[in-house]
């Protein structure tokens, strides 16, 4: 077995869904492992576009894939991301997806507790997708949630509403929102319980089927700097987006990891809010939105866009131990004079090279910019090194240098065929 897990290094929206796509053929089956549908995959096939928030990119190939135990399901959005992609010409079923028996559900109450919140903090907003996913995990750790497995059995599943209602019901009643009634939540299963049950299998079958398999991907989403414990708190995501999460929430264990590949935008996006010293808040950081298509796939934001942050992203390869890196969009920055890459801080003036944990400071971080000739030539669709212009070799060998890092392929456009692979796996 060699198994390899995909990692974003930035805030998200890296690029991961096509890179899936293209290594996904060399691999026997793709694996969910955290996040839900907050997260956005696009996938372009000659004149198709997958657009993928829970399900793995693996079925875009049809290769058996798994929504692990780590990942929170909202099981109407679920299905109608299958139908979206049915429509497209895949199909989807329990012969090619998984899901793990014990994953927690999003349910209305989570989506609505999102967004009641989310508007109760004014200026301290996360800017979450409002898809439910931290009510959701929330409810996991607290013990409350409602799992695929507890519409096995009616009473069980009565028990568990009634436990999590009680909760539920004490924070709505507090928020001036509607008292939920567990017939609510039974009405709102219904309809999708047994479709839900289909593709539902016990993590330990799942790990036995992924055992006999030769290559494993782990899909990541989200990125390690929106991890719910090494991002940057609080602006972060509910769940673990670091490779250590791989062990958690993929139904195989540590050992079965061996290799991570860590996915970089050529420069840096963020939606939502928080810190992001590199940000431009100019024409160029309008220029590199427009130019990148930087608009949310989940929630049709704008992206915030600044320049790669070198700091940032060496903690991110020290986190998920990464091996290698797959640097995208490239072709984003050909049409710039010069580019930046911000190699350290400095706040009041003393130097880090690292995010300093203390908040209060974040807002006084200057970076630290090392200037590199732009190469005004286009690189779209460049294929293999030799395409490309040596100034853009050099903005390579630049990321390399200061990551301490190889970099194994470069996407120079969002179809398959669009990107150059500098080193085999
Ligand atoms: P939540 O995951 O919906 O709770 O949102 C928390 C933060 O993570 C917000 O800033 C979101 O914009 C961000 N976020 C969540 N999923 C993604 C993603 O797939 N790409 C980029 N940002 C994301």
């Amino acid at each position: 077995m060699s198994n390899i897990a995909i990692i974003g290094l930035q805030w998200g929206d890296e690029g991961k869904g096509k890179i899936v796509d293209v290594l996904s053929d060399r691999f026997d089956a793709v694996i969910r492992f955290q996040g839900g549908h907050n997260a956005g995959h696009t996938i372009k096939v000659d004149d198709k576009t997958y657009k993928l928030s829970l399900l793995p990119s693996g079925l875009v190939r049809n290769k058996f894939s798994v929504i692990g135990s780590g990942v929170v399901v909202d099981p109407i959005a679920l299905f109608k991301e299958i139908k979206s992609v049915e429509a497209l010409g895949l199909t989807i079923s329990n012969e090619n997806l998984a899901i793990a028996d014990n994953c927690a559900l999003i349910l209305s109450i989570h989506r609505e507790l999102d967004n009641l919140l989310e508007s109760q903090k004014g200026d301290k907003k996360i800017g979450t997708t409002g898809r439910g996913i931290g009510p959701a995990y929330e409810d996991r750790c607290g013990r409350r949630s409602l799992r695929i497995c507890d519409l096995l059995d009616d009473n069980i599943l009565q028990e568990r509403i009634e436990n999590l209602l009680f909760y539920h019901n004490l924070l709505r009643k507090s928020l001036g929102a509607k008292e939920v009634r567990v017939e609510d939540i039974i009405n709102e299963l219904a309809p999708i319980k047994e479709r839900l049950l289909s593709y539902a299998k016990p993590s330990f079958e799942i790990a036995r089927i992924l055992k006999k398999k030769k290559n494993v991907m782990f899909e990541g989403a989200q990125g390690a700097l929106l991890d719910v414990a090494f991002g940057t708190f609080p602006y972060v995501t509910s769940s673990h987006t670091v490779s250590g999460q791989v062990a958690l929430g993929s139904c195989l264990g540590v050992g079965d990891l061996h290799k991570t590949l860590g996915i970089l935008k050529a420069y840096t996006t963020r939606v939502g809010f928080g810190p992001f010293p590199t940000e431009l808040d100019n024409e160029i950081g309008k220029f590199l939105q427009v130019e990148g298509g930087e608009i949310g796939t989940v929630t049709g934001r704008d992206r915030r866009c600044g320049w790669l942050d070198v700091v940032l992203v060496r903690q991110a390869i020290q986190l998920s131990n990464v091996k290698e890196i797959v640097l995208t969009k490239l072709d984003v920055l050909d049409k710039l004079e010069e580019i930046k890459i911000c190699v350290g801080y400095e706040v009041d003036g003393k130097e880090y090279d690292y995010l300093p944990a203390n908040c209060a400071l974040w807002d006084k971080i200057k970076p630290v910019y090392e200037t590199i000739d732009g190469w005004n030539e286009t690189t779209v669709g460049a294929k293999s090194l030799s395409d490309l212009p040596q100034k853009a070799l050099n903005y390579i060998k630049r990321i390399e240098e200061l990551c301490a890092i190889k970099v194994a392929i470069v996407s120079t456009g969002p179809k398959r065929e669009e990107t150059i692979i500098v080193s085999e796996l």
